[in-house]
């Protein structure tokens, strides 16, 4: 296995599994209240450049349930020091480092000059940790066979989408992004993922086609962080998108709804659909406790 979580594709089918497996056993322990203290004794930084409720707590809270210690950075990189300079000094000092950046490459500069693991804690190109989460959740309420399964992801095609395309590179199931023109995703990415997936993955501007017969109806902000200048464009090309009723009437009747969060209620998705007991939002946002703690028992062990 790699020594950083920066992609998801850079894991193999049965290991993204197999951190799966690991995240519903931690879970179970932690609901025991069964201590599993597997970063006794460790450090990790965590540098974080953008907002956060979610991954900031579930980190922090994590590497105290694992018996480790969290130092919360909040700074921009590259500005005070480099990014490589930065890098070998964490090393010196902790076992770990989580980073939320705005660039990608800032992620992947700090893994290439620090010799401890470096997790992906979102960037403006992916979000591998909530996916991992999504997918541990997707599975509690809709079984293991994925490959069974469709997912339809309303919306922007964004980091979020991204992971999700890196995933079903990896492990069987049906994706489809169901998106205005021209928010249709990183090419790069949904080209391998449709390259070397055994499910489908399909993008589409087809409301009532893309939402078809879905287990899952998945949304996210129009407006990423760091493009809150585009906001008002954005809420016109999305409109039509909105996952309210009428939407949610094109999956199965039993379809979940599924928001990484924070959600802009009324925007992207109405509160009757979000506020329904099909949604599953605060179980994916449990999991990020449990996945990142697998990650992290993993990586730093
Ligand atoms: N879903 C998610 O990553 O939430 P935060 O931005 O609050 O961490
Ligand atoms: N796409 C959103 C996800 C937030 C968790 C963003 O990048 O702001």
């Amino acid at each position: 296995m790699v020594n950083d979580f920066i992609s998801l594709v850079d894991f193999s089918g049965d290991e993204l599994l197999g951190l799966l497996d690991f995240a519903d056993e931690l879970r179970a322990k932690q609901h025991a209240g069964e201590p599993h203290p597997l970063l006794f004794g460790k450090t990790v930084a965590m540098i974080f450049e953008k907002p956060s409720l979610r991954t900031r707590v579930t980190f922090e809270t994590g590497i105290f349930q694992l018996g480790g210690q969290s130092i919360f950075l909040e700074t921009r990189l590259g500005q005070r020091e480099t990014v490589p300079d930065m890098a070998k000094n964490l090393e010196r000092w902790v076992h770990g480092i989580v980073a939320r950046t705005f660039s990608h490459e800032h992620v992947l500069e700090l893994a290439e000059h620090a010799s401890i693991p470096v997790i992906n804690a979102l960037t403006d190109l992916s979000h591998p940790c909530q996916i991992l989460a999504d997918v541990q959740a997707l599975r509690a309420h809709k079984g293991a066979d994925l490959g069974s399964l469709k997912v339809a992801f309303v919306g922007d095609g964004n980091n979020v989408f991204n992971s999700w395309a890196n995933f079903a590179a990896r492990v069987p199931l049906n994706l489809t992004l169901v998106c205005p023109e021209g928010f249709e995703a990183d090419g790069g990415i949904v080209a391998e993922a449709q390259a070397s997936a055994r499910g489908t993955i399909e993008i589409t501007h087809d409301i009532a086609a893309g939402v078809r017969d879905a287990d899952a109806v998945y949304t996210d902000v129009w407006a990423s962080m760091g493009q809150e200048e585009e906001e008002a464009q954005r809420r016109q090309a999305f409109h039509p998108y909105q996952v309210n009723a009428s939407l949610m009437a094109h999956a199965k009747a039993d379809a979940v709804f599924m928001h990484c969060l924070p959600a802009h209620r009324g925007d992207e998705v109405t509160n009757d659909v979000i506020d329904a007991p099909q949604s599953i939002v605060f179980d994916q946002a449990e999991n990020r406790l449990h996945a990142q703690k697998a990650v992290l028992a993993t990586l730093l062990k």
